[in-house]
């Protein structure tokens, strides 16, 4: 059986391709830096501790693993990590590596994320290893990331015009690596992934309203209106600047295609935004206010 390296195995997307690899009983090993946080996030999982700015620790790693999986955080260190991996698994005579990239992966991008992905899709696809490349749209997992706001004011803000997004839930992400890791037919494959049908942030809302049960209004912001939001929220200022381009993407309709790779990989349709607010009602919905004191 063939053995997996899971990097990034603690990431939103990684721990769910940890845990799709062992629904399909397939022997996993994940790269991680705190064993501690790891085996609580993770479970019962063999681990490989190392640092992707370690090489060593990525070749004690590699021993024995015939297959990987690439996906390291976002941030100025993405190409060098992402890059230390693919060589190091091309060192050791990987016979597979399947990579998380993006949607507009792209090494001419001007959007620095977009680029970085762009530039490790190039580096994988010139070395020997037969790769695959998942290409994901926008997560419904990133709405988590405004969930007390919503939860708080029931308002839905976003700067997309009113643009439709096929945005995907990451357990499906998970679940085509996890297929593409274990299956054959792949190798040279770039996958786009993307949720059943294009949706707008009115319907988002709308979902968000039914699951939690209280009302969610989506409030549409001019890219100058959004600018300050991105800026002001402690972000470092490549994340900031990237955010607010990704809108920029959106309103200009770069997400409004969807795909059937997800149903054609796995088997199963794509999730769509009813089950995601129903999965994750509880972070959308407004705490419950006190009713009276105990006697
Ligand atoms: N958000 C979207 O809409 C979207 C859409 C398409 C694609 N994507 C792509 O999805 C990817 C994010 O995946 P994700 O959510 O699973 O990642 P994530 O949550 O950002 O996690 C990053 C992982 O990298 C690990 N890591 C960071 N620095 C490390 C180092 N020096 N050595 C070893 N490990 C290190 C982290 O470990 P620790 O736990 O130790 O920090 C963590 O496991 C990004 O490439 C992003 O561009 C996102």
């Amino acid at each position: 059986m063939s053995r997996i390296l899971v990097t990034g195995a603690t990431g939103t997307v990684g721990a769910n391709v940890v845990h799709e690899l062992r629904g399909r009983g397939a022997q996993v090993r994940a790269f991680v830096r705190d064993p501690r946080a790891a085996a609580a996030k993770l479970g019962d999982v063999e681990l490989a501790l190392g640092d992707f700015d370690d090489p060593a620790s990525l070749r004690r790693a590699l021993i024995g693993v015939d297959r990987v999986y690439v996906s390291a955080a976002d941030g100025p260190r993405k190409v060098v990590h992402e890059t230390a991996v693919i060589d190091a698994a091309t060192e050791v005579g990987v016979e597979r590596i399947v990579r998380l990239s993006a949607m507009h992966a792209d090494p001419a991008s001007p959007l620095h994320v977009f680029r970085w992905h762009g530039e490790i899709d190039a580096h994988l696809r010139r070395s020997e290893v037969p790769s695959v490349l998942l290409r994901p749209a926008f997560f419904m997992a990133n709405l988590l990331m405004v969930a007390g706001g919503v939860a708080h004011t029931g308002m839905l803000h976003g700067p997309t015009a009113g643009r439709r997004i096929a945005m995907i839930d990451i357990r499906d992400v998970a679940a085509v690596a996890a297929v593409t890791l274990l299956g054959e037919g792949h190798a040279g494959r770039t996958y786009e992934l993307t949720g059943p049908a294009p949706i707008t942030f009115a319907d988002v809302a709308a979902a968000l309203a039914d699951a939690t049960g209280h009302p969610v209004r989506s409030v549409d912001l001019t890219e100058e209106e959004a600018r300050p939001r991105f800026e002001g929220a402690g972000l470092p200022d490549w994340l900031a600047i990237h955010l607010a381009g990704v809108f920029g993407v959106i309103r200009a309709g770069g997400f409004e295609s969807a795909t059937d790779d997800v149903e054609r990989i796995t088997g199963h349709p794509a999730r769509d935004i009813t089950g995601f607010a129903r999965d994750f009602a509880a972070a959308f919905t407004p705490a419950a206010v006190p009713t009276g004191q105990p006697g």
